[in-house]
């Protein structure tokens, strides 16, 4: 199976911080590769530096075989390199409940969809009638995504990226709810500060608790 997208020992410093420390890793064709690790650990520098937005001061980076370090944003982007940046679309100052009132839109809220939602994140139970200001900044992405999924007309982020991936896409995808990673991924890289410090089947990872807590710390926690 050939590998589409490669990094060999890329460095990124931004300004006068060194951000990523030789970051090797490949992802294989029409597999999904999950992207995880700890806070800071420099996920999102890595997708950055993939699409040319904080380009590597050293290492290579190929897309599909054709070396992309030297090429501009909207070049790699043509070489077919699609980059979906986090987003945090929540409501500070409303609830968690009316936050996804909201976004249901047509009628009340479905308590079955609920029920579902709440299996991936439990953290909008727990805090269903506070501020959604309060939350922290992964659960305010859980909540970001909860609310894209709500509406039971529109199809589900997790239907949606299983679909993508039998039309044969690849994918490398940073996502902080484990729940959610271990669904999607075939394959799991961990960072910490800025390098990889595992790689492997995510179907290990995912009986490994031990591993997951070594690997992964306190993230487990602090996103439910
Ligand atoms: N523009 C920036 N200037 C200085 N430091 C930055 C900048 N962007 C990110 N960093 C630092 O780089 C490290 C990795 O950040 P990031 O890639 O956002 O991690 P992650 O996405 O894994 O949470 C963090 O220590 C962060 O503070
Ligand atoms: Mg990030």
């Amino acid at each position: 199976m050939s590998d589409v997208l490669k990094l060999d020992g890329v460095h990124t410093h931004i300004g006068h911080y060194h951000i990523l420390h030789g970051v090797d890793f490949s992802v294989p064709e029409g597999k999904t590769t999950m992207l995880l690790g700890r806070n800071g650990a420099g996920k999102t520098t890595t997708l950055r530096t993939i699409m040319g937005l904080s380009p590597p001061s050293s290492g290579t980076i190929t897309f599909d075989g054709q070396s992309t370090g030297k090429k501009s944003t909207p070049e790699i982007a043509c070489l077919g390199v699609g980059y979906v940046p986090e987003t945090m679309s929540v409501f500070s100052d409303l609830t968690i409940k009316e936050n996804l009132v909201l976004a249901a839109r047509e009628g009340p809220l479905d308590t079955q969809r609920l029920e579902w939602i709440f299996g991936f994140f439990p953290a909008m139970k727990r805090f269903w009638l506070s501020r959604a200001g309060s939350l922290s900044g992964g659960q305010k992405q859980m909540l970001s995504i909860a609310r894209a999924i709500v509406e039971p007309r529109v199809m589900n982020l997790i239907e949606c990226f299983a679909e993508i991936r039998k039309r044969g896409a690849t994918i490398l995808l940073v996502e902080q709810n484990f729940r959610v990673a271990q669904e999607l991924g075939d394959s799991v890289l961990v960072m910490d500060n800025g390098k990889i410090i595992h790689r492997g089947a995510m179907s290990d990872l995912a009986k490994d608790t031990p591993m997951q807590e070594r690997l992964l710390g306190l993230s487990l926690e602090a996103h439910q």
